[in-house]
């Protein structure tokens, strides 16, 4: 690594602890402090996540660095700063709580500014560099990856503020992708640590689209996918708010379905099951993800649900099945 690299890499350090410190000691920061108190988020937890707080001091971030020794060219370059057409050097993240992205070795290489004051975007992200790809590496893989190792999965947040409170409630193995969907990168990454991924995403009609893609994303890559589906309307850290952390890890986190069960209702949506020809569609459907299924004995399992549904015959299904299977390969 160059000499650049390691200061931008060694300012990022110095910007995170300083953020941290603000939260506690800056007159701004009792703001943010009060925000992460009324979400439920404790001082340990605080502590653990390292979350900070970038006061409004239009210049106040510029001048730290430039003490600790950076210029502020090199700071812009890093995505650390700003610089307007006065050239005055700024933070983007004024105002912000600040979730510090750290890298698998846990080194904080970007930054995640959420408002306190409803301002637009609701989340800000440190710009792309060198440094900080994101979709190359999954919010706090650091230290969810002992748990995901020892217990073969990874629960899988769309969310910062998710992984935090399920950690909180004593759910350790939590990661989430930064804003973006799943990338083949991310799916490629987790597979060499996981067999097993359950995709925990909002409750809302992005979350049940961008649960669909990741387990296609995710089986294509040899993943085993489960699902934890959470009420309409309810991410994860909504529900633990609303019912408390027991019930999180009983009713979501350990009632996870297989890929196949939570498709099987999924794709209802789309149907009219009432009417034969929709009916007929929708089995359509369900069988063609059942062609997907690598292994028989899931194959069978499924085909035989259809088959005490929906009243077909076994011999039919298995046409069915033998002319995707000769598509599919
Ligand atoms: N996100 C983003 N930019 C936005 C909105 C969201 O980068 N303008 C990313 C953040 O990483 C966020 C994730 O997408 O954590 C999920 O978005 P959303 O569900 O809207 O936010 P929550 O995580 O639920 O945030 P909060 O609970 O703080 O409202
Ligand atoms: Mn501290
Ligand atoms: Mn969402
Ligand atoms: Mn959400
Ligand atoms: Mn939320």
């Amino acid at each position: 690594q160059s000499d650049e690299a390691n200061q931008i890499l060694e300012a990022y350090q110095w910007l995170s602890k300083l953020y941290h410190h603000l939260l506690y000691h800056s007159k701004d920061g009792k703001d943010g402090l009060k925000y992460l108190k009324e979400r439920g988020f404790t001082d340990q937890t605080i502590e653990k996540f390292q979350l900070g707080f970038s006061p409004h001091a239009k210049e106040f971030i510029a001048e730290f660095l430039e003490k600790k020794g950076y210029h502020r060219q090199t700071m812009v370059k890093a995505g650390l700063l700003a610089v307007n057409d006065r050239d005055e050097y700024y933070d983007r993240f004024q105002g912000r709580i600040i979730f510090p992205i750290r890298n698998h070795i846990g080194k904080c290489i970007g930054f995640g500014g959420r408002t306190i004051t409803h301002q637009e975007p609701k989340y800000l992200n440190s710009a792309e560099s060198s440094l900080f790809q994101k979709g190359k590496l999954f919010y706090n893989f650091d230290l969810a990856r002992s748990s995901i190792r020892k217990e073969g999965v990874a629960v899988l947040f769309e969310g910062y503020a998710d992984v935090i409170a399920a950690y909180q409630a004593d759910v350790s193995n939590g990661i989430a992708t930064l804003g973006t969907s799943l990338t083949d990168t991310q799916a490629r990454l987790l597979r060499r640590y996981v067999d097993t991924v359950l995709l925990c995403y909002d409750g809302d009609d992005a979350g049940l689209e961008a649960t669909y893609k990741a387990s296609q994303l995710l089986m294509k890559y040899g993943c085993n996918v489960k699902i934890a589906a959470l009420p309409y309307g309810l991410d994860p850290d909504d529900f633990i708010k609303d019912y408390g952390a027991d019930k999180f890890k009983n009713d979501v986190i350990e009632a996870g379905k297989t890929y196949m069960a939570f498709m099987i209702d999924y794709f209802k949506k789309d149907f009219k099951l009432h009417q034969e020809g929709d009916r007929i569609q929708y089995i359509e459907r369900v069988m063609d993800e059942i062609a997907k299924l690598e292994k028989p004995i899931e194959r069978e399992y499924y085909m035989n649900e259809l088959v005490n549904e929906y009243n077909i015959s076994m011999e039919v299904l298995t046409e069915e099945l033998k002319s995707r299977m000769r598509t599919n390969n």
